[in-house]
Formats: C-alpha cells, sequence, structure tokens
C-alpha cells in the first residue's frame, strides 16, 4: 500500500477569479493573482488500498459525505491518468476553518493533487498538476505555488494552458495578512453555483470579463515594484467589482454582514490616516487585510469581529 501525505495553505486573490468559460473542464473566465498564505494548512494523507472497495474520505477527523463525493470525481481523473483503479482511503485535516470563505478547497485540492498523484506513482511537472488541481477546485492550482502567483484563463478549449505560476517567491515581499473572522458557520451558498448565477443574470458580468486583463497587468506591476498603494487600489477593485457582480445576480448574492461592512471602513479609514493596509473579501464575510509586515493594526475592537488570525505570505504544496 502507498501512502503519501502532503500540505498545502490557502491562498488569497488579490485579482479575483469569477466566472468560469467552461464548467465542464472547469476553465476560469477571468485570470487571478493570489498571495498564498503561511501558518494556515491543510494536511492530506492518501494511502491506495488494493483490497478497498471504495474510497473513504475523511475531514478534520469526521466523515463528510458532500466533501467526498467530490473527492471522489478527482481520485477518478487521478487514476484515469496513472491507469490504475485502486480505491483510495483519504483523510484531510485543515488547521483553520472550513467552508467558511477561507478557500480551504484551495489548499484541500492542491494538497490531494500532490498527495493522490504521488501515491499512484505518476512524477507531474507543475504545468500537470496545475491542470489536474483545477478539476478539483479553479483556485486550487494557486494553492501548488508560495508567494504570488498568477492563475492564467487561457485560451484553448482543452484547458492546457489555463495554469497557475509563481511570479515571486514570499521571500520577494513579507506583507502580513489578517482575517478577520465575522461569522464562524458554514458558507450559504457553493461558489461554483454563484459564478454560474452571476454569469446567466447579471447584467455587469461582461464588464467584469472585460476589465481582468488590466487588472491582472495593474496588479503584476504592484507586486513587482512593491507598491502598496498601487496594489491596494487593483485589490479592493478587483473585490468590490466581483460583489457588484454577485450583488446584481438574481437573486442577488450578498457574502457580506454587517461587521464585514464596519470592517471595510476601518480599514479605508486607516488607509486614509497613512497606514499602509488594504482589504479583500472573498464569495463569505470573513474580510482578509493586507498590509506590509510590522504595521500594527489590530481589527480585534470592531463590533462583531469573532477572531483575527494573523498569518504571512507562505510556501507552495509540498510532500511532508
Ligand atoms: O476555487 P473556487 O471555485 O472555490 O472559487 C474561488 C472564488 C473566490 O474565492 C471568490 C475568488 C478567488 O479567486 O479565490
Amino acid at each position: 500500500m502507498a501512502t503519501v501525505t502532503a500540505r498545502a495553505h490557502p491562498n488569497i486573490a488579490l485579482v479575483k477569479y469569477w466566472g468560469k468559460r467552461d464548467p465542464v473542464l472547469n476553465l476560469p473566465a477571468v485570470g487571478s493573482i493570489s498571495v498564498t498564505l503561511s501558518d494556515m494548512e491543510t494536511e492530506t494523507e492518501v494511502t491506495l488500498d488494493p483490497s478497498a472497495e471504495a474510497d473513504r474520505f475523511t475531514l478534520d477527523g469526521a466523515s463528510a459525505p458532500a466533501e467526498a463525493a467530490r473527492v471522489g470525481r478527482f481520485l477518478d481523473r487521478v487514476r484515469e491518468r496513472a491507469g490504475i483503479e485502486t480505491h483510495a482511503c483519504v483523510s484531510s485535516r485543515n488547521n483553520f476553518p472550513t467552508a467558511a470563505g477561507l478557500a480551504s478547497s484551495a489548499s484541500g485540492f492542491a494538497a490531494l493533487t500532490v498527495a493522490a498523484t504521488r501515491a499512484a506513482g505518476l512524477a507531474l511537472d507543475d504545468r500537470e498538476l496545475s491542470v489536474l488541481a483545477r478539476l478539483g477546485s479553479g483556485s486550487a492550482p494557486r494553492s501548488l505555488f508560495g508567494g504570488f502567483v498568477e492563475m492564467s484563463a487561457g485560451r484553448s478549449t482543452s484547458g492546457a494552458d489555463a495554469v497557475a505560476r509563481q511570479l515571486h517567491p514570499p521571500r520577494h515581499w513579507p506583507l502580513t495578512v489578517r482575517v478577520a473572522i465575522t461569522a464562524s458557520g458554514r458558507k450559504q451558498v457553493g461558489s461554483t453555483e454563484a459564478m454560474q448565477l452571476s454569469e446567466r443574470t447579471s447584467p455587469f458580468y461582461g464588464a467584469w470579463v472585460e476589465r481582468n486583463a488590466a487588472d491582472l497587468d495593474e496588479a503584476r506591476a504592484a507586486i513587482a515594484h512593491r507598491d502598496l498603494e498601487r496594489l491596494a487600489r487593483v485589490t479592493e477593485a478587483s473585490c468590490l467589482s466581483m460583489h457588484a457582480v454577485a450583488l446584481s445576480s438574481e437573486p442577488g448574492l450578498l457574502f457580506w454582514n454587517g461587521t464585514t461592512v464596519r470592517v471595510i471602513h476601518e480599514v479605508r479609514a486607516a488607509r486614509a490616516r497613512g497606514l499602509p493596509v488594504f482589504f479583500t473579501i472573498d464569495a463569505g464575510p470573513q474580510v482578509k487585510v493586507f498590509s506590509e509586515a510590522g504595521t500594527s493594526f489590530a481589527l480585534e475592537q470592531v463590533h462583531g469581529v469573532e477572531q483575527v488570525i494573523e498569518v504571512g505570505v507562505g510556501p507552495g504544496a509540498e510532500v511532508v
């Protein structure tokens, strides 16, 4: 029996991915740029067991039927690729709250991609790992790499060019990321369903796709020059545009709560006072606040903030 354990970290998009150009191959309609986080991690152990009659999956020690189906479909791809039929026992652990808008699907599928391919005897390059990870989750290829990462939308119908690559390693710009937890429940709508609703119904969806190339150029340049003010502008604009598309879907998707909005105001007020901070928000109520390392900025006192997790820029996925 081959057992392999891999570790991967969540990532947070500065330029957001929202929309699919091909839902079957899970090809993104837009490119995205992210930062991989340190400290928060998913560790996934995969054992290929010739005597097992089905795949088994546990998340944080408990069975997770919804995720198990998705994991099973992903393992089918790996088996297909490796030319084997062996079932797997997969156990995955997050050291942070699952499905609360902290991109556990990204770190989860990045860790699973690395562990399952290795256990199946495959030696894939970064591009091939990226293609496979994307079939699990659109943001997962970004967690294969550390530091600052770009995921391309690509053009080919096969998806061969819809891959992630590292722009800069973590040491390029040691930012601090504070995750303000404003609600700890699981999210209401899955991101795939939400994106597809936006694509079908938001009158702003076309404009969102159109602005993407300029956002990517701007973010790439801001990161290359370590220009926080510039990165703040494009990151907040990408985030608020994504949420404008979500809000203008029918029925409207409102991921924020009152505390989310209070944190946004707090961050903007601090930046107006000259503090180098900015925010971004994914398909959930948590707010991720970026700053230059060493900037002290407390969010715990904002009414409704349950917890603040402080991390840095982290490494890519690896076998443990
Ligand atoms: O990878 P998914 O399908 O969970 O989509 C992630 C979408 C956002 O988190 C909202 C944006 C992003 O680019 O991470």
